[in-house]
């Protein structure tokens, strides 16, 4: 009755996986698989770069970039090596820094703790920072040919699918992985689990193309007509509005940036100061509360962090020897950890690695306003 898989229908937890419905997967995958640079060297460190970029960014903005970081960072003592502000300079586009400190910081560990040679149990993968269940497995399945399953949003959307498996969000995860485990191909994990990840990415999306999809009759959400339903949309976060003025502080030393964790937003890279305005649900950050009065450029432009809707304001002011000593020492008090550091108005968009510096420049060249002091 159910080619794909046989249930025990006592038990929910319990699913015995068709073999033939892995052949189908895999020969789908085998002629239909994109040909991505990623896929070409499949190193754990080249995995690693890759799967952690893919978190959150999708496979076309990532391309290029991850080329490019390849051709910097060939090998894990290269990263290793590397400065963190450059590392942040080649993530520029993916957003997310802690994602490259993180594995900045696990790189340096691979390199002077285990030799360069990455791990093959899943306990020692997990240890090193930035790694989580998901890069794990998909790190010791894809390049080392482990049997992990991995479990991806893509994956558990195949899965629940395949199986009509009703529960969704963070509570559903251990059933999901025990399903995903059972459907794991032992013979070829790797080639599995980018198979499942790449039919979520390209046929059994959110509206399914159920017609192009070498799995349909094994589908039991397909055969019951649950395919749309299947799994539940998970609410999306409410929208925030946020107005945020952006501080250009020139000095003697250029446009002054600062980096501490304790804020909102940057928390891993520098930044021009920045405050909330008018209404919003966060705490008001004590740095910003100083006595200058900077003026404001008349820019707006228009940003998005996650799920806060922004716009953004420009302000700036000149500061001289003492008044920069004052909001130096008062920063300093408030937040110990803060760190400071200067720019010119050229490398400002690679000092503040976000697509907001773009954005503010951008707002100046297209006004022909030239700034005193900014030019250069
Ligand atoms: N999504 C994240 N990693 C992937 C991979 N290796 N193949 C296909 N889709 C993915």
């Amino acid at each position: 009755m159910r080619a794909g898989l046989k249930q025990k229908e006592t038990d929910q937890s319990s699913y015995e996986f068709d073999p033939k419905t892995n052949l189908k997967l895999r020969n789908w995958f085998l002629k239909e698989k994109r040909d991505l640079a990623f896929r070409k060297n499949r190193t754990p460190y080249s995995t690693w770069v890759s799967e952690i970029m893919l978190q959150q960014t999708r496979v076309a903005a990532m391309l290029p970039l991850y080329e490019k970081f390849m051709d910097r960072f060939p090998k894990p003592e290269d990263l290793a090596d590397a400065e963190e502000e450059e590392v942040f300079r080649y993530w520029q586009g993916l957003g997310y820094y802690s994602r490259a400190k993180n594995l900045l910081a696990g790189v340096r560990i691979l390199v002077n703790e285990f030799g360069g040679k990455f791990p093959r149990t899943l306990d020692e993968a997990l240890s090193l920072p930035g790694i989580g269940p998901y890069t794990a497995r998909a790190i010791l399945s894809i390049s080392y040919n482990l049997s992990f399953a991995v479990l991806d949003g893509n994956a558990k959307r195949v899965l629940s699918r395949l199986v009509l498996f009703k529960e969704s969000g963070p509570k559903a995860d251990p059933a999901l992985q025990r399903i995903a485990d059972l459907f794991l191909n032992l013979e070829f994990p790797g080639d599995h689990n980018e198979a499942v990840m790449e039919l979520g990415a390209r046929i059994c999306i959110p509206k399914p193309l159920c017609t192009e999809c070498p799995l349909q009759n094994d589908c039991l959400a397909y055969r019951n007509g649950l395919q749309e339903s299947i799994p539940e949309m998970e609410k999306k976060k409410k929208e925030i509005p946020l107005n945020i003025r952006f501080y250009i502080l020139k000095t003697k030393q250029g446009i002054l940036l600062v980096r501490y964790p304790e804020r909102r937003f940057f928390k891993t890279i520098y930044s021009l100061p920045f405050s909330f305005e008018g209404k919003h649900p966060y705490d008001a950050d004590p740095v910003l509360d100083w006595n200058l009065k900077p003026s404001d450029l008349g820019i707006k432009f228009k940003h998005t962090i996650t799920h806060h809707k922004i716009q953004g304001f420009v302000s700036e002011t000149e500061l001289d020897q003492k008044s920069e000593k004052n909001i130096l020492n008062h920063f300093r008090k408030i937040r110990p950890s803060i760190e400071i550091k200067y720019c010119n108005w050229k490398n400002l968009e690679t000092e503040f690695p976000s697509s907001i510096a773009k954005k503010i420049k951008q707002t100046f060249v297209k006004d022909g306003t030239v700034l005193p002091g900014l030019e250069n």
